[in-house]
């Protein structure tokens, strides 16, 4: 049987040294069921999405498979029974690509939800759904998506995605930190098994033991995701080519190449973001019919170090007041990169939608971190590239882009905030809104920090670190309801419960409180 060549492509586009050309394992047996780790889907087109699994019997220990090539069938149906098969196919799992299977399916209907699952060996997956988009000029009645982000295992169980599994949404969106490198924290309730994540085995190994939990995988089998990562899934605070602790370029970049390529084996990505060396492009659009376009961003791979770095650090995230350090305003200064960009101001300008969603890493608003007079700034998030948001917030309302919503995440808090072109003037007017969701599991900060946020910054109209979850959105024609979710994340069987909702009225940038 040949080698499937589309996936040796995909997958073999990334690895930075291939290995010898794979052998087939033609009866594969397994002693121990190959599909714990899930399965999940992303990116729904109109008739298609992309479709993950990983063949992994030991999955903290490398996998357990052999250094062969294993077929899986996989098939799409519409009923959760497999009576109707709507598409089936085989991919072959290498071990290049630590035996994970990435399909794109096609060939589907426009918004109908499908099943899915895969086999192999005799074995089969669980099930997974995902709901196929509208047709692109197709409006469509509601879009339902949740937020998540910062997932630290060691600090909380995942009761967040177990009662995110159980609404009714079409999409959840991830922002960044789905892995984390090192073990911190206070109050850890579970253990990282193994030391910081530096090579390809380490990081392997680390999304095994973040995708064994349970309550992760119900949440990415009940639906299709977009994932985009922020620092830990490389390392903390690392800035394109620089790392935190300024080691040397060919050595972090060799350490992002193992990075990135674990994250691709372990995430519903379609085939063409597959990496190549230490490069991936994961920034993307997504259109769900002309209710909502989402712009999903990546600020950590092209982004320019950060500045005024603490002596004994790299590039790393800094606190500095602009009087003491004037490169902070240089305008050059880019988050996202040149080229992305371009892109960006490219798919807003071009967007037919009623809603126009960022999707990012950090929390956009301007953040002033210190009482009283003065202004200080942390340099690691848009606060670091002030000139790069005001091109992005100004290319916004000059090109009067329809109901711009910036979603974020990092901070593990949930913040509301009004998008200002000139945040230090109270008069400037509101040109996007901005939701920043706590974090699934990781620790928040002090709440004394928060309300610091809060009094120093009147364009922040809530802040609230003390609980761990979720935020869904609810887009439709008239208006966006923004539901922060929480639970208490060392209660593996935590009951969930909504701490605030804030709407957008269509045409009105700028939350206001209640649903
Ligand atoms: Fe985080």
């Amino acid at each position: 049987m040949p080698l499937s060549r589309r996936s040796f492509l995909a997958c073999a586009a990334g690895a930075a040294a291939i290995v010898p050309f794979a052998r087939l394992l033609a009866q594969p047996k397994f002693a121990r069921n190959p599909f714990s780790l899930g399965v999940a889907s992303g990116y729904p087109s109109a008739d298609g999405a992309a479709m993950w699994t990983r063949l992994a019997p030991d999955p903290l220990a490398g996998g357990g498979m052999p250094e062969a090539a294993v077929e899986v069938a996989w098939e799409i149906a519409a009923d959760a029974g497999f009576r109707t098969i709507a598409r089936s196919g085989k991919e072959m799992a290498l071990p290049e690509c630590a035996h994970s299977v990435h399909v794109d399916a096609t060939g589907l209907k426009a918004g109908r939800v499908y099943f899915y699952r895969f086999h192999a060996g005799g074995a089969t997956s669980p099930v997974g759904r995902f709901r196929t988009a509208p047709p692109a000029d197709a409006g469509a009645r509601r879009l339902a998506l949740a937020l998540a982000s910062c997932q630290q295992y060691e600090q909380g169980h995942y009761a967040a995605y177990r009662h995110m599994a159980a609404e009714d949404l079409d999409l959840v969106v991830h922002v960044g930190d789905y892995i984390y490198e090192s073990s911190w924290g206070r109050n850890h309730v579970r253990k990282h098994d193994t030391g910081e994540t530096v090579t390809l085995e380490d990081y392997r190994n680390r999304y095994a033991l973040y995708k064994s939990d349970p309550d992760l995988q119900v949440a990415h089998s009940a639906f299709p995701w977009l994932v985009t990562w922020d620092d830990h899934e490389v390392q903390n605070d690392y800035a394109s080519d620089l790392s935190q602790f300024a080691a040397p370029r060919e050595e972090f970049l060799a350490r992002r190449a193992a990075a990135y390529r674990a994250y691709y084996e372990h995430m519903p990505l379609p085939k063409r973001m597959a990496p190549r060396g230490a490069d991936m492009q994961i920034y993307a659009r997504w259109d769900y019919g002309t209710l909502a376009r989402l712009h999903v961003l990546d600020d950590r791979q092209y982004r320019d170090h950060q500045v005024c770095p603490r002596p004994e650090r790299g590039s790393s995230s800094n606190v500095v007041s602009p009087a003491s350090c004037p490169e902070l305003l240089l305008p050059r200064r880019s988050l996202l990169g040149a080229e992305q960009e371009r892109w960006l101001a490219g798919g807003l300008d071009s967007s037919a939608a009623r809603w126009n969603v960022i999707a990012q890493q950090t929390v956009m608003a301007q953040v002033d971190r210190f009482p009283g007079e003065g202004q200080t700034f942390w340099t690691d998030g848009w606060d670091g590239y002030p000139a790069a948001r005001a091109r992005l917030l100004e290319h916004i309302a000059g090109k009067k882009v329809a109901n711009p919503i910036v979603l974020g995440g990092d901070v593990h808090t949930f913040v509301v905030a009004d998008l200002k072109t000139d945040f230090n003037d109270v008069r400037s007017p509101v040109v996007a809104t901005e939701f920043v969701g706590t974090s699934i599991a990781s620790q928040g900060i002090s709440q004394k920090s928060i309300e610091t946020w809060r009094a120093e910054n009147p364009h922040i109209r809530y802040a609230n670190s003390s609980r761990r979850g979720y935020t869904t959105l609810e887009l439709t024609g008239k208006r966006c309801v923004a539901r922060l979710r929480t639970v208490n994340e060392k209660d593996h069987a935590s009951a969930v419960s909504t701490l605030a909702e804030w709407t957008v009225e269509n045409g009105r940038p700028g939350a206001q409180r209640g649903a």
